[in-house]
């Protein structure tokens, strides 16, 4: 353990947001050294290796979505935490771009819903990437540009678009969720030992260096005997993994770009938050912009071509930027929405003034999650 003061890893109130505020800091930036690099591959006192099911998935199946072949994958537990897993990094050389690509220009899309829509029309938020695009290729033009549609985008939901005031999901908010998605998280769920796994519904946060997301839990789903998965691309990020109370000191790891985390049995229900983004790795895709064609350009790919211009935009926006998905599903098998909307739903109209009004960093309680008063899940420090 080194330079953390004592008296935050002991526990005591609200540990958690004492190491958050430790690694969200500034100046003097926070010592590094206590943080978990599961890309380093070294399993020691906390970090031990967890098996996955090589037969859950081919090797066809796997490649289709971007993976590598399932015995390849490098899967990591953390002692403390069962039900956690961390793949380090199993996507295929050269499939980031592709997903990135998604991310970026295709799950924006409407029928999606993204931060941006709270304050402007559909036909404004209509084409997020064709409006924004100018802003990550070709020359600098040396002037400071204006923030495009893409800068200011800071979440988008997928499937059961998650309400952020009422924290619910709802039968009747809905739309389709992207098939590719749906394969690449069967995939990994069936590897992971879960067979079956339903993807319903997404969240998708949009980092920039200096965003941050607050602490909190997933609890929303009906179900949560399935898994949480969380993909990462783009620049790293400071990862804090609590426990089932505030006053549980956190354990910090590197999420880079390519990793994917399971939050399943007792895991799946623990406190945890993003205090920080840092670099990606000398020598890693994300840090170098160009890397190999896409794996998933062949026949019978989950995900469409991706052009060049696309690949240069992508590459653009993961030197500066970060994204991660979740994904979750949200009923059991045979279970439905209740009738009745649990007396803290509120009407349409309520919801709607209600949006513009978010609690700030260290006041939330538990469920809640960091946004600036601009409806924003990401924080991002106006400076
Ligand atoms: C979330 C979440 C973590 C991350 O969206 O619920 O916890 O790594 N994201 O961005
Ligand atoms: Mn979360």
């Amino acid at each position: 353990m080194a330079k953390m003061a004592a008296s935050m890893v002991e526990g005591g109130e609200d540990a958690f947001r004492k190491i958050f505020k430790f690694y969200k800091r500034r100046n003097p930036p926070p010592d590094f050294s206590d943080v978990i690099d599961f890309s380093k591959r070294v399993p020691g006192d906390q970090v031990v290796p967890a098996a996955v099911d090589p037969g859950g998935v081919s090797d066809v199946e796997a490649a289709r979505v971007g993976l590598q072949p399932v015995r390849d994958w490098r899967v990591f537990g953390l002692q403390g935490f069962p039900g956690f897993m961390f793949i380090s990094n199993p996507f295929l050389p050269g499939s980031h771009p592709s997903w990135v690509r998604q991310c970026l220009k295709i799950y924006p899309r409407k029928p999606n819903v993204c931060n941006l829509d709270m304050h402007m029309s559909p036909s404004d938020t209509q084409d997020i990437w064709d409006k924004s695009v100018h802003g990550l290729i070709g020359p600098p033009s040396g002037k400071t540009q204006p923030k495009t549609l893409l800068d200011r985008l800071r979440w988008v939901t997928l499937g059961y678009h998650y309400n952020w005031d009422t924290k619910t999901y709802s039968a009747n908010h809905h739309t389709p969720f992207p098939a590719d998605l749906h394969s690449l998280s069967s995939r990994i769920a069936s590897a992971c030992g879960f067979p079956g796994f339903n993807a319903e519904a997404g969240i998708l946060n949009y980092y920039r260096s200096d965003s941050s997301l607050g602490i909190h839990v997933d609890e929303s789903e009906l179900d949560h005997s399935r898994p949480l998965l969380s993909f990462s691309f783009g620049k790293s990020a400071i990862f804090l993994l609590g426990g089932t109370r505030r006053q549980d000191p956190p354990t910090a790891m590197y999420m880079h770009s390519g990793d994917v985390m399971v939050m399943s049995g007792q895991s799946r229900l623990l406190y945890h938050a993003v205090p920080r983004i840092v670099a990606a790795p000398q020598g890693s895709p994300a840090s170098d912009g160009r890397g190999p064609a896409s794996p998933l350009q062949q026949d019978g790919s989950a995900v469409e071509p991706l052009s060049e211009q696309d690949r240069d935009a992508c590459s653009g926006y993961t030197h500066s930027s970060r994204v991660n998905v979740t994904v979750r599903q949200v009923l059991g098998p045979g279970q439905s929405f209740p009738e009745t909307p649990s007396s803290h739903q509120r009407t349409d109209a309520e919801q709607t003034e209600g949006r513009h009004d978010r609690p700030a960093e260290g006041e939330r309680g538990k469920r809640s999650r960091g946004r600036s008063s601009s409806c924003d899940s990401v924080d991002t420090a106006e400076t």
